[in-house]
């Protein structure tokens, strides 16, 4: 490459994601193929609109490479019709309210510091400004349990046109049979959406559960977590495909067709090929059977890693885990903010990130929780075996976070370590 600035920065950060462990739940490492196909000519090309309707010419392969993609995620996720040109998982999730809902209109969503995501109604969000998000919790932050009857009461009170089941901080499984029943009791017009960007690859693997088998008639999520593609997002969908020529009615038949709508014209223009590239390769590999042990040895390495924490004094929201995120109260583990925590284990390789508790007493900007997880480290190779050693490495660095020295001596014991683990990339 002739740009030295811009190469140099490249290697730096191959090199800081080689000589660390990536504790960052949202993250992974991409395989040869994922980085081949994002680096591809597809970059150059513009194909406003969708397969065999498209606003340029030479479309042969860019519509073939769409295609392939929407048939793979459909079959991973058992949707009827899947919409892969959304570039993240935040404006997937506006795609579906702006096909959805009018100005004005309800939605339930998981309360931020209990689990939820900015675009599930943070303030400062553009939907949260155009949409009334009401918010529901969980029962008990100890057990984790949502609160499926006040969900049931503001149900009842508030008339939801979409209820939205999904979380960013939340390591506990759904009960998404209970999210039907209530959206039942709403009407029959109350759009189910999960937003399972964290757990996609839980689902595709089949080791978590799917929303589509609970009645559910639309899933977002992002490509690049535990789905281990590119950088972007999908929207997945129940009903009917169509290609009217008019807008068609707003039922919950057509969803699939308002998503294409909201998503191009309505939000984007040109997709971005390259990436619907990646993801096509992504889901491929998401479709083999080593995925499926990858996704059970994600899981077995988070239980793991949750016991090893509370074993040195870190208390967990919810008491464990059974997904792959973990949540620790710093704050009241050792009196010390999560700020504190993730600055500490960055000096020593160890990447995380500080986290709201559920109804914290602390700022955003310096709450009391982190949150880590296991699909990056998995993606690396590490096991059961290891994560004690992580856990060890986490609290050492916590009792010694004033002795530069000793943290020293800490970042060259994660380096030796770490360097022992090749990234998928390298092959
Ligand atoms: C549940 C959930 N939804 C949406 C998003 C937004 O995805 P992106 O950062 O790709 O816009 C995230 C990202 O962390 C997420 O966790």
């Amino acid at each position: 490459m002739d740009d030295t600035a811009i190469a140099q920065l490249i290697a730096a950060e191959e090199k800081r994601q080689r000589d660390g462990i990536e504790l960052i739940p949202s993250e992974n490492y991409v395989s040869r193929d994922v980085l081949t196909a994002m680096g591809s000519v597809f970059t150059n090309k513009y194909s406003e609109g969708y397969p065999g309707r498209r606003y340029y010419g030479g479309q042969e392969n860019t519509d073939q490479v769409e295609t392939i993609a929407i048939e793979r995620a459909k079959q991973l996720f058992g949707a009827d019709h899947a919409n892969v040109q959304s570039h993240s998982g935040a404006p997937a999730n506006e795609a579906v309210y702006f096909a959805w809902l009018e100005p004005g209109d309800t939605v339930l969503a998981m309360d931020l510091s209990h689990g939820g995501h900015l675009t599930h109604g943070n303030p400062m969000t553009r939907s949260a400004k155009l949409y009334n998000f009401v918010p529901y919790k969980m029962k008990n932050p100890e057990t984790g349990e949502i609160d499926y009857d006040e969900l049931r009461e503001l149900a009842l009170k508030h008339k939801p046109k979409l209820i939205l089941a999904g979380f960013s901080a939340y390591p506990r499984e759904l009960d998404y049979a209970k999210f039907a029943a209530i959206a039942q009791e709403v009407g029959d017009q109350c759009l189910l959406m999960a937003d399972m960007a964290h757990i996609a690859g839980l689902i595709a693997a089949g080791v978590a559960k799917n929303p589509f088998d609970y009645g559910f008639h639309v899933i977002t999520t992002t490509t690049h977590k535990t789905l281990r593609g590119p950088r972007g997002g999908m929207i997945l969908s129940k009903g009917t495909v169509s290609t009217p020529l008019k807008a068609p009615e707003k039922t919950l038949e057509n969803i699939p067709t308002l998503i294409d709508r909201a998503v191009f014209p309505g939000m984007q223009g040109g997709p971005h090929e390259h990436i619907i590239a990646a993801k096509a390769v992504a889901f491929r590999e998401a479709l083999q059977p080593e995925f499926k042990t990858y996704a059970q040895q994600i899981l077995k390495n988070a239980s793991v890693l949750a016991d090893e924490l509370q074993k040195r004094g870190f208390k967990l929201l919810t008491g464990g885990t059974s997904n792959h995120l973990i949540l620790a109260d710093v704050y009241s583990s050792f009196g010390i903010d999560g700020k504190v925590v993730e600055e500490t284990l960055d000096k020593i390789g160890l990447t995380l990130n500080k986290n709201t508790v559920a109804d914290d007493p602390l700022p955003p900007f310096r709450p009391s929780g982190i949150r880590l997880g296991t699909p990056a480290l998995t993606t690396r190779g590490l096991k059961e075996d290891d994560m004690a050693t992580i856990a060890e490495w986490m609290r050492q660095a916590i009792d010694k976070r004033e002795d530069a020295a000793a943290l020293e001596i800490l970042r060259r014991e994660v380096r030796d370590f770490a360097r022992k683990f090749p990234l998928p990339s390298d092959s």
